[in-house]
């Protein structure tokens, strides 16, 4: 099963992962980071960007994969994954923006953006760890209900409730695309190591059922599950629905403190 540990807070979350993550970027500087969007993930961009300041970490050849990208705005549009990445993972943290790649949504090349994004990971080495947030439809990536567990990167059309929860992001909801590009269940199972975050009441369900629900295609979320190490990393109000929560903290309180996440 997933480890699940519940924090105090969102800043403390970034920085349990970001400790993890600083630690396996000591050892091995070239590591290939799995990078997720969302607002979930800014505190531990945010943890990482401090720790390498403090910690004097060389970044400059940590390589990276973002989890998938929207398909059909310009070039340059600033909600477009490609420059939300940018801003928020490549800037702060220094990283060589050569070695940090997202999959390709422009539309005259998309009908084998997926397969050459496979190939990239795979030539990389795969995936040291992989960051994710969660939707409230259960999504990983943009893997929504439905998707295979074995897919790949692929085009998938999102959910009505996904455009909605994204339309934030955007003028209206209408401008949110339909279509995005995003790294398979099967490809997010490759990674070495899963560090999936959520914060908020709003996420609860998602996360119970995540960690605890039937495995099922309905359900992208649960296929962590059959990933043999996942790490969970929540606040109070996102563990709300876990049955076992009084187990989870139990372990995490007696967890042998070398072995870290
Ligand atoms: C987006 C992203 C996901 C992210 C999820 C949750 O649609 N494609 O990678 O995990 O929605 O977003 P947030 O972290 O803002 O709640």
């Amino acid at each position: 099963m997933a480890e699940v540990v519940v924090v105090e807070s969102e800043a403390r979350a970034g920085e349990l992962a970001a400790g993890s993550i600083l630690d396996l970027i000591a050892a091995k500087p070239d590591a290939v980071l799995g990078l997720a969007t969302g607002s979930t993930p800014l505190p531990v961009y945010r943890a990482l960007a401090e720790g390498v300041r403090s910690r004097g970490i060389d970044v400059s050849s940590l390589r990276g994969f973002a989890l998938d990208e929207y398909v059909g705005l310009p070039a340059g549009h600033p909600e477009s994954y490609r420059s939300v990445i940018a801003r928020e993972v490549v800037q702060p943290l220094g990283l060589d923006p050569h070695r940090i790649h997202v999959p390709n949504g422009a539309l005259e090349t998309i009908s084998d953006a997926g397969e050459q994004y496979e190939l990239a990971i795979e030539r990389a080495g795969g995936v040291d760890v992989q960051i994710l947030g969660i939707g409230t439809d259960g999504h990983i990536g943009f893997n929504e209900p439905g998707s295979s567990f074995a897919s790949a990167t692929r085009v998938k059309t999102l959910t009505a409730q996904t455009r909605r929860d994204n339309a934030r992001f955007f003028d209206s909801p209408d401008d949110v695309p339909m279509h995005c590009i995003t790294q398979g269940l099967g490809t997010i199972l490759r990674a070495r190591h899963l560090l999936l975050l959520a914060f908020g009441g709003g996420k609860a369900d998602a996360v119970a059922s995540a960690v605890e629900g039937p495995i099922s295609a309905s359900s992208p979320g649960t296929a962590i599950q059959l990933h043999p190490h996942a790490t969970v990393i929540v606040d109070e109000a996102a563990a709300g629905r876990l049955q076992n929560l009084d187990y989870y903290r139990y372990a995490w309180n007696n967890k042998p403190r070398w072995q870290g996440l």
